[in-house]
């Protein structure tokens, strides 16, 4: 059997932050390990300019996050790591699934509704200032998908209907057209942590909350000092299921170390205390790549040209494989 292949994408607005590597960037560089995976990794700089009109922030944002996979030790010869814009074949296979899209379908998709529900509670007409990259969103999700062919698609749960409306559109497509598309599947791993950030609330960057993944040991001690604690002084014992530094404790450490920390929670451990071995611990663990990252950041020409690389692997199957679908939907040189 053919390898299966796993793909994602990682909208470039923001900056990588602890939920991130714990969520997705973690598992993923692990699962372009195995050996029975084909990975295809990639930058999602064309979804970013539906949330993000600012080139500055995505232009950091690109570097960000590609130097954040890469000073993880992402392995490029493994996976194919790129960036969607430097994909012609995707929006142009965006278009071809366009036509097979119902609108109907896209009526329904759950980021279009909230935005249309916003300006409703607004009293405001309900397209106000939505775009057609909004309304479009999944359908070039869909492309980024089907272009390679992608069996098994790691998204966090807000992302499985679009995984579903990309299965919709190849269905509809390869029912019209003849069998071009493997059917994706979305991968919603339970057991990697969705972790809190320093309100309680899931880390998320909508929030202004969240722990970035690479600081200065300084700033990382810092934010993990500022995560919401209760008021139990040192010695009154604490419940570790409802403490976010707990829950961050559980991502980063072994068994053992969870066990340990536990009955340290019951024996009163002090907050700041905890928050001192919180930070040993990240820092530990990430302190090797934050190096790398930060002298990555400074060196955008090798980035740069590590993604021009990927872009070419990626593109020897998305410009053969697109080929075929144009011919499929009819437009083939006429000689
Ligand atoms: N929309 C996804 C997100 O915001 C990112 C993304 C774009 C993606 N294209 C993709 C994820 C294709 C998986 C597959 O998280």
């Amino acid at each position: 059997m053919s390898k299966q292949r796993v793909l994602t994408g990682i909208t470039t607005t923001g900056t990588p932050h602890l939920g991130n590597y714990v969520g997705a960037i973690r598992p993923a560089i692990a699962a372009s390990e195995d050996p029975s995976f084909e990975s295809f990794y990639f930058l999602a700089d064309y979804h970013a300019l539906i949330k993000c009109h600012d080139p500055e922030r995505v232009e950091q944002s690109r570097r960000e996050i590609a130097a954040t996979w890469l000073a993880l030790g992402l392995n490029t010869d493994k996976a194919v790591f790129y960036r969607q814009s430097d994909v012609p074949e995707i929006p142009e296979l965006s278009w071809f699934l366009t036509c097979m899209a119902a609108k109907g379908l896209m009526n329904r998709a759950h980021a279009y509704k909230a935005a249309v529900a916003a300006n409703e509670e607004a009293g405001e007409d309900p397209d106000y200032g939505i775009t057609m990259g909004l309304y479009n969103y999944p359908v070039l999700m869909a492309a980024d998908i089907l272009m390679f062919n992608a069996n098994k698609v790691p998204v966090g749960k807000d992302q499985v209907q679009h995984i579903e409306m990309a299965r919709d559109i190849a269905a509809r497509f390869n029912h019209h057209y003849g069998d071009h598309f493997a059917l994706p599947e979305a991968v919603v791993d339970d057991k990697v942590a969705t972790l809190n950030g320093l309100d309680g609330r899931k880390m998320s960057k909508s929030y202004n909350n969240t722990i970035p993944l690479f600081l200065t040991e300084k700033q990382l001690k810092k934010h993990i000092n500022k995560i919401k604690t209760n008021l139990l002084e040192p010695g009154e014992p604490k419940d570790p299921d409802t403490s976010t530094v707990f829950q961050i404790w559980e991502a980063f450490a072994s068994d053992d170390q969870v066990a340990q920390m536990r009955e340290k929670f019951a024996d009163g451990i002090a907050w700041g205390e905890a928050k001192r071995e919180l930070f040993e611990l990240i820092n530990g663990q990430i302190g090797d790549a934050r190096e790398k990252y930060f002298d990555l950041m400074e060196r955008p020409a090798d980035i740069e040209e590590i993604l021009q690389a990927g872009a070419v692997k990626a593109r020897e199957h998305s410009a053969p494989f697109l080929e075929k679908v144009r011919r499929a939907v009819g437009l083939k040189p006429m000689a």
